[in-house]
């Protein structure tokens, strides 16, 4: 457009006047840059087994919140206990950008997902069970499982007075054949239980093996963690190799499992007093029923600190730390828990024995269930 000579003239003076007063003043600050967006949160995945098992739904859900704590973005999947629906859960995990994924495995089959997790980028640790066949990851957070069987022997051995009492008699179960925890929740008891096998004050009716390398320990398993499978095996012993005698005791694996076999053994006639049995998880039905005397023991492992500690060796790993860095109790063990690919450095935390005796002070003063939960037996 153009401008008149007076117009100009008049601008140019303005500007020298302007000059000449606003001399000592500092430049007007430069327009400030848009607002950057924040950054995206960063995504977490938990893969998780099952929920038929009622810890799993705890877990998840305590390293739902830490992790939010700190600022993540986390996707929680349930795999019902079938791998290959798990597969596709991680596989999603990794399309979605997920920087780590946390995996309570189901089968061995797992170590498929994970290893295309680690080739897209995606740090994997393996919660609760070992993921076996595959080096594709690096940590394993859990508890000590094989002081889990020993706290289940040590609990028959002290109720049935072993060190002194003769011919009593026991019947077997262990978890599911494809948890590698199975086998050691199973080989923890016996190390207890086993001498008294072989003095004979422990007399096993039923399959008996000594250990989960015995070529019988397949037929004490429960597929899946099952308790309908767990109550149709109690039901054809009872009927069937334990029916001559009279069971002192159960070594059941987990409280799933030990309610359905109570349930079996509440419909002989025979058993107006129940046998000893074990359990573990501390669910709260169990709780009630320790409680009322019905189960013998649980063991409880306190999922908020297993939770806790993951999600800190998460965090760590995210930011690149060369080692998880925890604040929780947990022992470094870097020889027990071998892969069949590599020994995996595992943070083992204690598990802890629960009684009528002290079932208050572990599951009530901790707060992880209130008095009123554990008298109804549910929440
Ligand atoms: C866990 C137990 C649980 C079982 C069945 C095992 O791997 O360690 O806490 O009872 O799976 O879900």
């Amino acid at each position: 457009m153009r401008k008149s000579v007076f117009t100009l003239t008049l601008i140019a003076a303005a500007m020298g006047l302007s000059a000449c007063g606003k001399k000592e003043e500092a430049p007007a600050p430069a327009p400030a840059a848009p607002a950057a967006a924040p950054a995206p949160a960063v995504l977490v995945g938990l893969a998780i087994p099952e929920t038929h098992v009622e810890r799993w739904v705890g877990d998840a859900e305590y390293m739902k919140k830490d992790l939010e704590a700190m600022g993540y973005k986390v996707d929680v999947a349930f795999a019902d206990a079938d791998q290959s629906k798990q597969n596709k859960q991680i596989e999603d995990m990794v399309t979605k950008g997920a920087k780590a994924i946390v995996v309570g495995s189901v089968t061995e089959a797992a170590a498929q997902a994970v290893e295309s997790a680690k080739k897209a980028g995606v740090q994997v640790i393996s919660y609760d069970r070992l993921i076996t066949g595959t080096d594709a990851y690096d940590y394993y957070l859990t508890f000590d499982n094989f002081k889990v069987g020993q706290l289940q022997g040590q609990a028959i051995k002290d109720a049935l007075a072993l060190d002194t009492a003769k011919g009593k008699n026991i019947t077997l179960f262990a978890g599911s054949p494809t948890d590698n925890n199975a086998r050691f929740f199973f080989d923890g008891a016996m190390d207890v239980l086993k001498p008294f096998v072989t003095s004979g004050a422990l007399k096993i009716c039923g399959p008996a093996p000594t250990n989960s390398a015995d070529a019988t320990w397949s037929k004490i398993t429960t597929e899946g963690w099952a308790a309908d499978k767990a109550k149709a095996r109690m039901e054809t012993l009872l009927s069937g190799a334990c029916k001559s005698v009279k069971l002192d005791a159960v070594l059941a694996p987990n409280d799933t499992l030990a309610r359905s076999i109570i349930g079996a053994l509440e419909q002989d006639g025979k058993y107006k007093t129940l046998p000893v049995i074990t359990g573990q998880d501390g669910e709260l039905l169990s709780a009630k029923w320790i409680m009322e005397g019905k189960q013998t023991m649980t063991v409880f492992k306190d999922t908020r600190v297993l939770a806790k500690g993951t999600a800190e060796a998460v965090d760590s790993i995210i930011k690149g730390a060369a080692e998880p860095t925890l604040t929780v109790k947990a022992r470094v063990d870097t020889t027990t828990y071998n892969t069949g690919k590599k020994v995996v450095k595992s943070f083992l935390l204690e598990p802890v024995a629960v009684t009528k005796d002290n079932l208050t002070k572990e599951l009530v003063d901790s707060g992880f269930y209130t008095a009123d939960a554990v008298a109804k037996g549910t929440k």
